[in-house]
């Protein structure tokens, strides 16, 4: 679903650089390829929406919509060609580590790609999930189907195989089971969680898990008519529990009868382990920069199972991209000054089943000995994960609202950066959001691990308000303000998202911001003391 499509009209000016550089011939042969497209934007087509000052960054200035779409497209045809999905494990997948791994090889100069793999556990449901309850005395058997419109419940990807011997007393876990606290009389017990909340499944797997709970039945929270049947939710890979998803009669029946009973349940589920599977992530880096400064930029590779997923997230992999071959080849100018710190760009893979790909590598830095590959040799992660959502957001995450386990060193840095893209959407005279930095998509694992983190997103499946609106039209105008009370995200995880679920205009925007903010850091002169104000951590 295309919501206002906002096609501006642009005058692109190709200087080429090798007609004024005539003289460094060497570098110019390697820039062949590095042609650099300048783009002066005539204030009268930037003005039909906004009233926009310079970009203030060379690196945001190269960055064009066409550039970013061109991948998109790609993405869009793999996906057409791969039963229209990229996740993990399918083809399209695949598809999607070959492309960004032989354009870069093939297009741009000046940039070491490498890959590595690692791999991730597959399993197959091996007979019908079975689910019995027991209330007072009257059992019922609940019904399974794998249309699930019919069916009472449906077991969770990644969930374990059990076979309950016994019934296992249910206890409602209260509100969304977001919260530790609600959580804390759970031991021993099978968990009913109503899906919604600020929370994932997966980071209510988490919890449960570190509750000591026998097992998890989510349930369908009954919210509007498509929340009634049970759906297909995922916990990380690495869960450890046995769980279900009831449809929302059957799961608000047993929790109303919790409150008047004892419930218990019997559990079956049977999975056949159909061993591993490798998944790759790619990164490549700048030869440029000392390599024990490096600032990592990163997206994600893969998409849902249920779609092809082109804002969710091609559209962060294509931005990836695009940086990464501008910067490649504003190198091979001799007017831009590189960096001193190396760039790392990467594409995670399995983000989808819960950041599997940027988790392995943050690990594999954990233990690295060898400079470059050290934890401790990465400043900075920026992350870029949903960058044109149709009803789109500017949003900046908000360090403030960093995870509570976050260590403190990597604070002050992430609120600066928080800042640094803050002021520099509103020198534009764009409109701006804060987003919450919950750790739940790849830069997680590196702020965890006491690495200062940062970004911009569009956003997924929260609301546009009526007030955030009128705040976009009175800056970006009515064109581009998008809908109050619709999701950012319309197909957010669903087979719509595809090429046209991108908002062209507030994507390239954001890719200027992310373009700039990458610029910004690059040419700092300590980026270190300014990110680390208070010393790095143990690492
Ligand atoms: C598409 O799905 C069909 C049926 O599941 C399968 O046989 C085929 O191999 C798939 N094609 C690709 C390219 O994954
Ligand atoms: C994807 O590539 C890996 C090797 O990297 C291979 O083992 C696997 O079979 C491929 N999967 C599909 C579905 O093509
Ligand atoms: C519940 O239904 C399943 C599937 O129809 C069946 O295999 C199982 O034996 C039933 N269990 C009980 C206790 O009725
Ligand atoms: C899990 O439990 C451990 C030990 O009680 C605690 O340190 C940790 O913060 C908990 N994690 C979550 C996500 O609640
Ligand atoms: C559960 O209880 C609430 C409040 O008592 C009631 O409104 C609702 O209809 C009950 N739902 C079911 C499925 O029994
Ligand atoms: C189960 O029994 C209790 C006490 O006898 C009664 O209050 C309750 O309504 C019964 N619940 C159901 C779901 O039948
Ligand atoms: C930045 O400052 C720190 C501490 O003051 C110093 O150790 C480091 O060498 C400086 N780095 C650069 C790139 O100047
Ligand atoms: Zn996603």
């Amino acid at each position: 679903m295309a919501v206002g499509d906002a096609t501006i009209k642009r005058i692109f000016i190709l200087i080429c650089i090798i007609g004024l550089f005539g003289i460094a011939t060497l570098a110019l042969a390697a820039a062949t390829l590095g042609t650099l497209h300048k783009r002066f934007d005539s204030i009268i087509s930037k003005t039909t929406t906004t009233n926009r000052p310079n970009l203030k960054s060379t690196l945001a200035e190269t960055i064009r919509i066409e550039d970013l779409m061109g991948h998109l497209r790609q993405l869009q045809r793999i996906a057409d060609e791969s039963n229209g999905t990229r996740a993990i494990n399918t083809r399209g997948f695949n598809q999607t580590v070959d492309y960004i791994e032989k354009y870069l090889n093939e297009h741009v100069t000046g940039l070491k790609v490498m890959r590595e793999t690692f791999q991730v556990r597959n399993f197959d449901i091996a007979s019908d999930p079975i689910l019995l309850s027991s209330i007072n005395e009257t059992i019922k058997n609940y019904t399974y189907s794998k249309i699930l419109a019919r069916s009472d419940f449906t077991y969770v990807t990644y969930s374990t195989s059990a076979n309950f011997p016994d019934y296992v007393r249910v206890i409602n876990i209260p509100n969304f089971g977001c919260l530790a606290s609600e959580w804390e009389n759970a031991a021993g017990f099978v968990a009913l969680v109503k899906a919604g909340g600020k929370c994932t499944y997966a980071e209510k797997g988490i919890l449960a898990r570190n509750n000591s709970v026998r097992a998890i039945l989510f349930y369908n929270n009954g919210e509007t008519s498509a929340n009634l049947a049970p759906i297909i939710a995922r916990l990380r890979h690495t869960n450890e529990l046995p769980a279900l998803y009831l449809s929302y009669a059957a799961g608000q029946t047993l929790a109303n009868a919790t409150f008047l009973t004892s419930v218990t349940v019997k559990i079956s589920i049977e999975l056949q382990d159909l061993g591993t599977f490798p998944v790759d992530n790619i990164c490549a880096d700048t030869i440029e920069g000392s390599n024990t400064e490096t600032i990592v930029v990163g997206s994600h590779s893969d998409s849902v199972p249920a779609g092809p997923g082109i804002n969710d997230n091609g559209s962060g992999t294509a931005a990836n991209l695009v940086l990464a071959t501008n910067l490649a080849r504003l190198y091979q100018t001799t007017s831009y000054t590189k960096y001193k710190y190396r760039v790392r760009f990467c594409w995670w893979g399995a983000e989808e089943i819960g950041l599997a790909g940027s988790s392995y590598h943050v690990q594999k830095a954990k233990n690295a000995i060898t400079p470059g590959e050290r934890l401790s040799d990465y400043l900075i992660n920026l992350n870029f994960d949903m960058a044109g959502s149709p009803n789109f957001i500017f949003g900046i995450y908000d360090a403030n609202t960093a995870p509570s386990e976050t260590p403190v060193q990597a604070l002050p840095g992430s609120r600066k950066v928080t800042e640094l893209y803050r002021d520099w959407l509103i020198g534009q005279n764009l409109p701006w959001d804060y987003r919450d930095f919950n750790g739940r998509s790849d830069y997680g694992p590196f702020l965890e691990a006491c690495v200062v983190a940062g970004g911009v997103a569009t956003g997924s499946d929260a609301i546009k308000t009526a007030v955030q609106r009128e705040k976009y039209r009175n800056s970006v105008g009515d064109n581009n303000a998008g809908f109050a009370g619709a999701i950012l995200d319309p197909c957010y995880h669903l087979p719509c998202d595809t090429i046209a679920n991108i908002h062209k205009f507030g994507y390239e925007n954001l890719i200027q911001a992310a373009a700039f903010g990458l610029e910004h850091l690059g040419q700092h002169s300590n980026l270190s003391q300014w990110l680390y104000p208070t010393g790095r951590c143990y690492i």
